[in-house]
């Protein structure tokens, strides 16, 4: 019998919300690696006849040499950044190591929305990865997505709310012209908002609980929001309802999970 890999744990963790105990964890040179620079394209290996999509992110190999041509030719993108760097509206920037724009791909069909930089993203710069990242890297790949190439994921704030305490109003404030900019450069044709802070700041709505599973829109775009990753390792029976919100969303793009083999 093949022996399960991480794909076949997810699909299970995600659809039982049982955890199996098993090491899900990725190696952190690995990580490093994915994420060693924010908005880099990764070269998918070529699968073998008759396999399908990507299995899991050990099959997302990070490219050497220079950014791919996608990344600046949208000067505009790389200009938010430049500016979001050295930003001071509010008082996050005072205390960040790193501000932490986006990751994945501006051009990607399917955008992420958390709520702000945890300290591993303030250390790296880069967007989930942490241990609630990991996790949904793990849920895109069971989406039959590439994280890297075909989503990109933003927060509402991009400096990081010292002790992990969720954005202050006045800081959201701040913050939310830049991700408004970055929503429009990228237009998605679906955003995933992860928890209640983006759908507090994105729609002035409470009850993530109620409203998670239910689409919204903005400015056009359809939005699914449910549960943040970081909820789902606390609470891992509501995994159950985070897999049926991201299949709602895979349906979108006409996409299944891959079957087990
Ligand atoms: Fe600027 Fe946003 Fe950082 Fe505040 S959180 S300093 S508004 S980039
Ligand atoms: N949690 C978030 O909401 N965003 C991150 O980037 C990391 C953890």
């Amino acid at each position: 019998m093949r022996k399960p890999d991480i794909f076949d744990e997810i699909i299970q963790c995600l659809k039982t919300g049982a955890q199996t105990g098993a090491d899900t964890s990725m190696d952190e040179g690995i990580l490093r690696d994915l994420y060693a620079r924010p908005v880099r394209k990764a070269a998918v290996q070529p699968k073998p006849a008759g396999e399908t999509d990507a299995q899991s992110v050990r099959d997302i190999q990070p490219v050497q040499g220079p950014l791919p041509a996608y990344a600046p030719d949208i000067p505009e993108w790389e200009s938010l950044r430049t500016e979001c760097a050295s930003c001071s509206k509010c008082g996050l920037g005072k205390t960040r190591t790193n501000m932490v724009f986006a990751d994945g791909n501006p051009h990607a069909e399917l955008m992420f929305i958390g709520e702000g930089p945890g300290a591993d993203e303030d250390a790296s710069g880069v967007p989930f990865v942490g241990r609630a990242g990991q996790l949904l890297t793990r849920m895109i790949a069971a989406m039959t997505f590439d994280r890297a190439t075909e989503t990109c994921i933003a927060n509402i704030v991009k400096c990081r709310p010292p002790g992990n305490r969720n954005p202050a109003d006045d800081e959201a404030a701040a913050c939310m012209p830049y991700l408004k900019r970055q929503i429009a450069m990228v237009h998605p044709k679906v955003i995933v908002l992860l928890g209640a802070v983006p759908l507090l700041y994105l729609f002035n709505l409470k009850g993530i609980m109620r409203l998670r599973g239910h689409w919204l829109d903005y400015e056009g775009i359809p939005v699914m929001p449910t549960y943040h990753p970081a909820f789902l390792l606390r609470n891992p029976p509501a995994k159950k309802d985070a897999w049926a919100d991201l299949q709602a969303v895979m349906a979108v793009f006409g996409r299944k999970p891959a079957p087990r083999r």
